[in-house]
């Protein structure tokens, strides 16, 4: 995301050092906000504060003891992750692009003209996978990202629409949740909801459940729902992933007690917790926990919270499930989400799913 921030001040710096590059800068910075919509989804900011912490008091006081995935992302956490995904023992990322880049024309061709709703969007960056390959079509380009961070999508969608002069930009900043049910009306015949970077297997089957009853209220008959997947595979291989030699994915855990240490005045001791993360084969699930180095009291003073730990005691932070092509396409069937085509690498590690609402 900085990166994105940086390139888009530079060219505006360098634009301005001379009169004319600086009447065409402003002329293509009138044209791109012509392009862009951002709609904050009002509900999502008075969600946050007048529940603030309370996911916190609940997870911190329940056995076992969890912390809600939420609290991963500040600032440092964002970079932290975009690290993650650079490891080269973390095969998600790089192996659902190779992916994309193979599959994505026979995904435009399908699919012809049509929105791309984007999930969790981030950075944005195999967005640009998709949108290459309606353009090579031919196809108008029409993107709505949906991210709970305002400032990234900001900065991501305004570098998109620099990059790409026929792309429209309808940004929702919000929850899956609110945005899915506040769509803006379609502009173009069809429509396709990606959901992508194995996000799915953040949620728990209940969870997930929702999650697909949520996606097949969004979409009309005929639309589309693009979905990435990682799939079951030996449990060493997923452990490497999610204890990298470098230890970033360590650190990136451990800072989820810094963040709520700064927003909730607490005095975590990132040095007497350590991360552990182990393959649960009989959940296919991986489990992310922070454990207590030593038997220890925290505080959390403005949540007027004492947490009592023994030592070994973990909090558990994060689920990521691996999962089977055809657990899942009966799952999306069991949806009226009918699987049109599969795309998987050549070690079957991770699956993109196309799918169309019956
Ligand atoms: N959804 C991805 C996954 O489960 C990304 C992710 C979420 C992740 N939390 C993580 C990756 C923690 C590494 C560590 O793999």
């Amino acid at each position: 995301m900085f990166h994105c921030l940086n390139a888009w001040k530079n060219n505006s710096q360098v634009a301005n050092m001379t009169i004319s590059n600086n009447n065409s800068s402003q002329v293509m910075q009138q044209q791109i906000e012509k392009r862009l919509l951002i709609q904050h989804l009002r509900s999502i900011t008075e969600a946050l504060t007048t529940t603030a912490g309370s996911d916190v008091v609940k997870g911190l006081t329940q056995i076992p003891k969890t912390l809600p995935p939420r609290y991963f992302y500040d600032d440092r956490g964002s970079e932290l992750f975009e690290q993650i995904c650079e490891l080269p023992e973390y095969y998600v990322t790089r192996t659902e692009t190779a992916i994309l880049q193979e599959c994505a024309s026979q995904i435009a061709e399908i699919t012809q003209e049509c929105e791309l709703v984007e999930l969790g969007s981030g950075s944005s960056t195999k967005t640009r996978i998709l949108l290459d390959a309606y353009q090579n079509l031919g196809l108008p380009l029409r993107y709505l990202p949906i991210d709970v961070s305002a400032g990234m999508l900001e900065n991501s969608a305004k570098q998109l629409l620099f990059d790409y002069p026929t792309l429209e930009i309808s940004a929702l900043a919000g929850t899956y949740e609110l945005a899915l049910q506040q769509l803006p009306a379609k502009q173009l015949p069809s429509r396709m909801i990606a959901f992508i970077g194995s996000t799915l297997g953040n949620l728990n089957p209940q969870e997930c459940e929702m999650f697909f009853y949520q996606i097949t209220q969004a979409l009309h008959p005929g639309e589309y729902f693009l979905l990435g997947v990682d799939l079951q595979k030996p449990k060493h291989i997923l452990e490497a992933a999610y204890n990298d030699s470098q230890g970033v994915t360590a650190a990136f855990n451990l800072n989820m007690l810094e963040h709520i240490n700064w927003l909730y005045n607490g005095n975590f001791d990132t040095a007497q917790f350590e991360h552990f993360a182990f393959y649960n084969e009989a959940q296919n699930q991986i489990e992310m926990h922070l454990r207590s180095k030593q038997q220890q009291t925290v505080k959390l003073n403005a949540l007027n919270l004492s947490v009592d730990f023994a030592r070994d005691e973990t909090i558990m932070t994060e689920i990521s499930r691996k999962f089977d092509v055809e657990t899942i396409k009966q799952q999306l069937r069991a949806h009226n989400l009918e699987t049109q085509t599969v795309w998987t690498d050549k070690n079957n590690w991770f699956g993109l799913l196309l799918c169309q609402l019956q």
